[in-house]
């Protein structure tokens, strides 16, 4: 039970890595604010939560509007009484959109920025608050190993969004330090999860699988257990820090 007693709002908890650590958290203890702009997901995966023998708040709404995000963490404040965790996790990655800086329309680079960028500014704005009056806590935000390297196939408005967001955890960590309150970001390699479905098929997964040193592509629950140590007080000496959950990839 490493996060016996904790809140944590979880964005993006529908699907994906969001799903998987919302019950990796629940397991370990902690209550749920699930926020997430696909409210059927963010039902399974209360439910998943519920069989984990904890609860999730789900609200519907978009991280990329500051009142949907504001009201996440008030009825989730008002319902468990506290938060101690915010987890920036949802994010888009458009292959089909999201393009060399030659390419990208401002349109799509705007709608990029707004999710992956503004979504964890809005949740930074209105949780860090909250941690204040529960005398600390953790920000967990969620990088990329595409803000650490440049790939040839771009997506310079998700590249960027990602890169600035280890910025922001930085300039947090030592703003926020005094409070007892962390931020630290995980940059997840290629993890097998709805985001990437669209893009991979069985042979492609093989031959990028070939190429990362542990040869196999990441899972969910490999971010929700970092995610889960960043989380719990077994990180209490740990912030503004980087970790790259990624096989290896970016060793080479
Ligand atoms: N999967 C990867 O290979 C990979 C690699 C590096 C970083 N990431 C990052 O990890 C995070 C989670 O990715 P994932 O692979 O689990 O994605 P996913 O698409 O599988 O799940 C993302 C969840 O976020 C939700 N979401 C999307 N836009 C939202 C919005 N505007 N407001 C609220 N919720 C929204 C979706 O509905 C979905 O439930 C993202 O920030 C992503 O950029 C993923």
């Amino acid at each position: 039970m490493r996060l016996k007693d904790k809140v944590a709002i979880i964005t993006g908890a529908g699907l994906g890595m969001g799903r998987e650590a919302s019950v990796l958290f629940a397991e370990e203890g902690a209550k749920i604010i699930g926020l997430d702009v696909n409210a059927a997901a963010l039902e399974e995966t209360a439910a998943l939560v519920k069989a984990a023998g904890s609860e999730m708040l789900a609200v519907a709404g978009d991280v990329s509007k500051e009142a949907d995000v504001k009201n996440a963490i008030a009825q989730g404040v008002a319902r468990f009484g506290k938060l101690d965790i915010l987890y920036a996790n949802a994010g888009v990655l458009w292959k089909d959109r999201d393009f060399s800086v030659l390419d990208t329309t401002e349109e799509n680079w705007d709608i990029v920025q707004a999710i992956n960028l503004k979504g964890p500014f809005f949740l930074t704005k209105h949780g860090i608050p909250e941690l204040k009056k529960s005398g600390g806590g953790s920000i967990i935000l969620i990088g990329s190993i595409s803000a650490l390297a440049g790939f040839d196939l771009a997506q310079d408005s998700y590249t960027c969004a990602k890169g600035a967001l280890i910025s922001l955890t930085k300039s947090l960590a030592v703003q926020f330090g005094p409070d007892k309150i962390r931020a630290n970001i995980i940059h997840p390699g290629m993890i097998d999860t709805p985001l990437q479905a669209p893009y991979l098929n069985d042979e492609k997964k093989k031959n990028i699988a070939s190429g990362i040193p542990i040869r196999r592509l990441g899972v969910a629950r490999d971010i929700a257990y970092a995610a889960l140590y960043l989380a719990s007080d077994e990180s209490t000496f740990c912030t503004g820090s980087e970790l790259v959950v990624d096989g290896g990839f970016y060793a080479m």
